[in-house]
This record gives structure tokens, C-alpha cells and sequence, in this order.
């Protein structure tokens, strides 16, 4: 890279300028400046040029955003609940500063980690091993970036960043500086099964770490809003259901292939072929054979998995009446799994037995959660040794990058993008950390292993969690066309909602955005109504409006307070009228002409709220001086445009 091995010409010019004086007090200062914590040549590198003062503003691409064909949302004209947002994710959060700040309940992000093999993109070229101010670089890009992340967590959000072993304590450093006392911990993640050389002769590296910063009011799991999933009532306990199985096949597992039996009802469950049951069974164990863990039939005895109280039963009198309902697929099935097939082992064993048609589960009760559900940090334990799991302690089994790259491909077909994290870890931290209706942020999405995540969690427990992805197109001078945002990111939440292959689509709709960049002498002349009513809806709904060509356009509706927020292109003798009429009983006006719409609608006899359309704009797009300088007041915000 050029001009990276020498301080940044623009430096050497500044101090050209300063006197003897001037350069003695400036050694003076440098000589004796001592501080605990990092520090990196953020002088000497060259300056990221992906920052700029613009104000940015959001723009619908309709081609590229996808909304489910039934439900309550499908509406052409209803909201976009998650959001893609394409670019560079400085302008992205930026954007996201003027619309969401202080509403984001969970951050996850996956940086890239700087390890030297030409992983990550600054000012256009691949940072290599060889780049004298690679670090530096690497954390100046993130402190940016980390600098307007932090504005953006609620009082009780979370933010939880992957990192490797070898670039750990660089960045829980940075993370000290962006977040000073909000540390919480860290996770260790077992990445891959078995271990790597890149680390020579020392270590095989298998494991990564995820960093925990958090706001004074989160907690773990404790969370009430995240009680909602506990539907579930025995006695004066309450409980959810969890899943029983685990993701291994009937070839890799199977002595925990095997049939459940509820001895209450006498009915038989078979097991997933694809899935296998997670606890073992006493059926299965060999003489000799010591089980770790419960058994399936010391659950069942101590009440410990539901049934389902309604369900279909059967009884198939023959093994022909049996071969007749697999060939119908009218059978117990996991999805689009059929449970019961011709050449399944012990076929003969379901003839005569009562067969149920649901699903058993484990019950997970609510009673204690608090104390006994804080994870320990050793916490994301690997799918190959789940069966090494202590009782009593929160430890979700996770997969390695390996599911990771197998999950991506499954719904795209091909391999899209390398060393995707597994949606199984992403969604362990989000059941973790947030509640059903919260927010969680991704803004280095890469191929959207977050929203996949995001989406699976709520078709699990029916929680109402809403996603946003910021990811880069990845395009380079040498890639011009290359668009990883549009084509890996959005086809991959596309596919994941709609369905593909034989799996069912999780439903949902996003909007996918882009950013313009304007001069704020200009916000009053360029920004267009797509602009207004896109900025408008974000930061009002925390959602996205389709495009609309009409000269009047609702943006929110506050049901509960009666009020109604407009947005008005034109302010005439039509639009005046329609205010004056407008139903709600209280009435918010975004226009151009804000003194007007006041004034006019008055004299007629109705009060209304009446806003400046370009001050809104503006609004949130202050520049921020930790954004851009390092000079000692990292983090204050300077009074720059319309707050
Ligand atoms: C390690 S990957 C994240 C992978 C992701 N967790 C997944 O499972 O697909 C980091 C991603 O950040 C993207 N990225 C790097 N710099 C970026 C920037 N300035 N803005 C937005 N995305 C960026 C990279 O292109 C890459 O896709």
C-alpha cells in the first residue's frame, strides 16, 4: 500500500507550520502524556476516506426489498419491519445515529479480524501482513465505527463482538476506550472440531472469543420482557417449551434414534432421522455403558417433557395399512421430514402401536430462571460434546464455522461467502440478550447470518425481534460490480423468509436501503419526499415506507394518544384542506413551509404541530468529533446541524 510506511503527508504539512515554541510544547505534551490503555498512529496512517460530513440520507430501492405474500403486513403500501442497508456501514450507522439512537437492545457484530491474509478493505486495498500500520489501521477503522455504535444502545443493550484469539486483547482495549466501565465478559467459542497449523508449533487454534459491553441496565436472560415465551402453566409453575433434539443424523447417532414413549397415554413418537433425540435412552445402553447426563426415560419420570395433550393418534393394524400412509407421506412429520419411512430401521416395531402425531418437548421452567440461567462464561458449548453438559447450568450448544459455511450453503445454493458465522451461535447470544420485540443490529452482516438468526429465534418462541443489516458491497477497483449486500445478504433473508428447497420460508419482509450523501447547504434543495418520508419513518417507526408518489403521505399513527404524524410535499389549497379534515384528533405536519401550514390551518380553525422538514433532516446529523479527530475529547458531540 502506498504511503502507508510514512506519517501521512498531511501531518508532516501541519507541522511545518508550528513555530519553536509551538513544536517544543507539542514534545512537551507528547513526552509526558501517560495513560493506561491503547494507543495507535492514528496521526501517521492514512486517513480513512470512507469518512466524510455529509449528511446522509435513506433511499428505498423498491426492486430489492421483499415483503411475504400473506399476513397481516402484506400490504403494498405497509411497513418494512427489517431493514438492509447497503455501503459502507460509517454512513450506515451514521444514518442509523439520526433515526435509531439510544433504540438498539442488541448489537452483534463479526469485524473483520485483521489477520493479516488481506482480510479486510481500507481506502480500496486489501490490508496485508506487510502493512506497516495494519493495526493501527485496523483500530482506527473500528474506533470510528465503534464511536457511533455506542450512541445507538438503549439504556439496557448489549453490544457482543466476535474476535479471534490472536487480535482479542488489541480490540478489548479499543472496546475499554469506546465503552470505558461497561465491560461485561467474554465468551469462548469453539470455531472448528478439530485444529488448525496456522499457528505453528505453539497452538492449534480452535477457538474465538465474543466480547460483552453492556449498558448499566441489561441483564442477562433476566430480562421479564423475555418471559413472555413461559405459555406454559402446571400447578403455580410456569414453563416453555425447548427443543429435544439435536443436530445430528440417524447414521451419526444412532443409539439416540429410538422411539418415545409416553407411559401416560401409551403413544409412541419416533425420532427425526435428521435430527436425533439429544438425551439417551436406557433402551439403547449397552452392559457396562455408563450414560452422562439424564436419560430420556429419567426426564420423562420426573415430568420434565410435555406431551402433546391434543393430537392426532393412530394405530396402523398392518405392515401393508403402515407402507400405505409413508407412501401418502401421511405420517408424523418434523417439517417436511417425514418421521416414519420405508426402509427405516424396525419398521415392523410401529405396527399395533399407538403412533402421536406432535412433537414431545422439554419443559423449561420459569421458577428461578433468574439465578440459575446466568450463563457462565465458558458458555457456548460445542455440538460434539453436548453431552458433557452440567445440570442445572445455561450452556446453549452451538456449531462451529463449519455449520456455518453447510447452513449459507443450503440456502443459497452455492458457497457465497467465507467462514460465515452459524446462525445456532448468533442465535444463543440473541436468547440470551434480548427480549421479543427488540431491536438487534448488525453492522459488519456480511452474508446475514444475523438476520437467518434473528428470524429462526422468533419462529421458535414467537418473539417479534426485527433485524438490521448493514453490509458492504465488497466491490474494489478491481471489482467494481461486485455487490455482496444485494446478492449474498438480501437473497440469503429473501430465501430464508420465503422458503427454498423443501424447508418452509419464516415469513417477514425487509426493506433494502441505500444511502445518499448530501452537503448540508444542500438537504434543502436535493433531498427529495423519498428521502423525507424513508428518515421520517425510520426514526418515527423504527420501520421503512414503500415509495409513494403522493403529495400527502401518513408516516406513523400513535393509536393510543390519537395522534397521526404527515408528511407534506406541497403545501396548496388541496393538501390545506385535507389537514383541516384529516380524522385524528391531533396532528404532527412535516413540511417546507412549517410557519405557514400553522398559521393557515389556524385561521381555519385547527391546530396542528407544524415541523420544518429540512430541520428533520438535519436532525441527528451533527458531526461528531470522536468520529473524525483524535484530540483528546473523544466522544463529544459538536453542535454542528439541527438537532
Ligand atoms: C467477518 S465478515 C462477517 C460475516 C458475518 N458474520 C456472516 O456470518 O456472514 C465481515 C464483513 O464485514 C464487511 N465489511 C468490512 N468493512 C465494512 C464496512 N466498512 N462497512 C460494511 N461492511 C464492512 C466485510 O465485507 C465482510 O463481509
Amino acid at each position: 500500500m502506498q504511503g502507508m510506511s510514512t506519517p501521512a503527508p498531511s501531518l508532516l504539512a501541519q507541522l511545518e507550520h508550528l513555530d519553536a515554541t509551538q513544536l517544543r510544547r507539542l514534545l512537551v505534551d507528547q513526552l509526558t502524556r501517560q495513560k493506561i490503555g491503547l494507543y495507535w498512529e492514528h496521526d501517521a496512517i492514512e486517513r480513512d476516506r470512507a469518512l466524510n460530513e455529509h449528511v446522509v440520507l435513506p433511499r428505498v430501492v423498491p426492486a430489492l426489498c421483499h415483503r411475504d405474500a400473506s399476513g397481516a403486513a402484506s400490504g403494498a403500501g405497509a411497513p418494512f419491519t427489517n431493514l438492509i442497508i447497503e455501503g459502507d456501514n460509517f454512513d450506515s450507522l451514521r444514518l442509523l445515529r439520526a433515526t435509531h439512537s439510544g433504540k438498539i437492545r442488541v448489537i452483534y457484530i463479526d469485524p473483520p479480524y485483521n489477520t493479516g491474509n488481506k482480510d479486510w478493505v481500507y481506502n480500496d486495498h486489501y490490508v496485508g501482513a506487510n502493512d506497516r500500520w495494519r493495526h493501527s489501521m485496523w483500530l482506527e477503522f473500528l474506533y470510528q465505527r465503534l464511536t457511533l455504535a455506542r450512541d445507538l444502545l438503549a439504556p439496557d443493550g448489549v453490544i457482543l463482538v466476535s474476535i479471534n484469539d490472536e487480535n482479542r486483547s488489541r480490540l478489548e482495549l479499543l472496546m475499554d476506550e469506546v465503552f470505558p466501565g461497561r465491560r461485561v465478559g467474554s465468551f469462548v467459542w469453539r470455531c472448528r472440531t478439530g485444529g488448525n497449523d496456522t499457528r505453528g508449533a505453539f497452538f492449534s487454534d480452535n477457538h474465538e472469543h465474543v466480547l460483552v459491553y453492556a449498558n448499566p441496565a441489561f441483564r442477562f436472560s433476566g430480562d421479564e420482557k423475555s418471559y413472555s415465551m413461559y405459555k406454559f402453566q402446571e400447578g403455580d409453575r410456569i414453563f416453555r417449551l425447548s427443543d429435544l433434539t439435536k443436530a445430528h443424523d440417524l447414521h451419526e447417532r444412532p443409539n439416540t434414534y429410538y422411539p418415545i414413549h409416553d407411559p401416560a397415554t401409551d403413544t409412541y413418537y419416533p425420532c427425526n432421522p435428521q435430527r436425533v433425540w439429544a438425551y439417551a435412552s436406557e433402551s439403547r445402553v449397552k452392559d457396562g455403558q455408563k450414560i452422562r447426563g439424564e436419560t430420556i426415560e429419567a426426564l420423562i419420570s420426573k415430568k420434565l417433557v410435555w406431551f402433546p395433550p391434543v393430537q392426532r393418534i393412530e394405530i396402523f393394524e398392518s405392515r401393508a395399512q403402515l407402507l400405505e400412509a409413508i407412501a401418502r407421506r401421511d405420517v408424523p412429520m418434523s417439517g417436511a421430514t417425514p418421521l416414519l419411512f420405508d426402509n427405516m430401521p424396525d419398521l415392523e416395531f410401529w405396527v399395533g402401536k399407538r403412533i402421536g402425531y406432535g412433537r414431545p418437548s422439554f419443559k423449561r421452567f420459569k421458577e428461578g430462571l433468574k439465578n440459575e440461567n446466568q450463563p457462565i462464561s465458558s458458555w457456548l458449548t460445542p455440538r460434539q460434546e453436548q453431552d458433557t453438559l452440567l445440570d442445572g447450568v445455561n450452556q446453549p450448544v452451538v456449531g462451529t464455522t463449519e455449520e456455518g459455511s453447510k447452513e449459507l450453503k443450503a440456502v443459497m445454493i452455492e458457497k457465497a461467502f467465507p467462514y460465515p458465522k452459524p446462525p445456532s451461535l448468533i442465535k444463543a447470544l440473541l436468547a440470551q440478550s434480548c427480549g421479543d420485540d427488540d431491536i438487534v443490529l448488525d453492522f459488519f452482516a456480511g452474508s446475514g447470518t444475523t438476520g437467518q438468526a434473528v428470524l429462526e429465534l422468533n419462529a421458535e418462541d414467537g418473539g417479534n425481534r426485527r433485524f438490521i443489516l448493514c453490509s458492504s458491497t465488497e466491490a474494489t477497483e478491481k471489482e467494481s460490480q461486485r455487490n455482496v449486500c444485494r446478492d449474498v445478504c438480501a437473497e440469503r433473508m429473501r430465501r430464508v423468509m420465503q422458503g427454498y428447497g423443501d424447508v418452509a420460508g419464516l415469513g417477514g419482509s425487509f426493506a433494502y436501503l441505500q444511502v445518499d450523501k448530501l452537503e448540508p447547504p444542500d438537504v434543502a434543495f436535493d433531498a427529495s419526499s423519498e428521502h423525507a418520508r424513508a428518515l421520517l419513518a425510520m426514526r418515527l417507526t423504527h420501520s421503512a415506507l414503500p415509495p409513494s408518489d403522493a403529495g400527502m403521505q401518513l408516516i406513523a399513527r400513535d393509536a393510543a394518544n390519537g395522534i397521526d404524524t404527515v408528511l407534506v410535499n406541497e403545501v396548496n389549497d388541496v393538501t390545506l384542506d385535507a389537514l383541516l379534515h384529516w380524522p385524528s384528533p391531533r396532528l404532527a405536519v412535516y413540511s417546507n413551509r412549517p410557519d405557514s401550514v400553522r398559521e393557515l390551518l389556524q385561521a381555519r380553525g385547527r391546530t396542528v404541530n407544524s415541523y420544518s422538514l429540512v430541520d428533520a433532516l438535519l436532525r441527528g446529523q451533527a458531526r461528531q468529533r470522536a468520529a473524525f479527530a483524535h484530540d483528546g475529547t473523544r466522544g463529544d458531540a459538536v453542535p454542528g446541524g439541527a438537532q
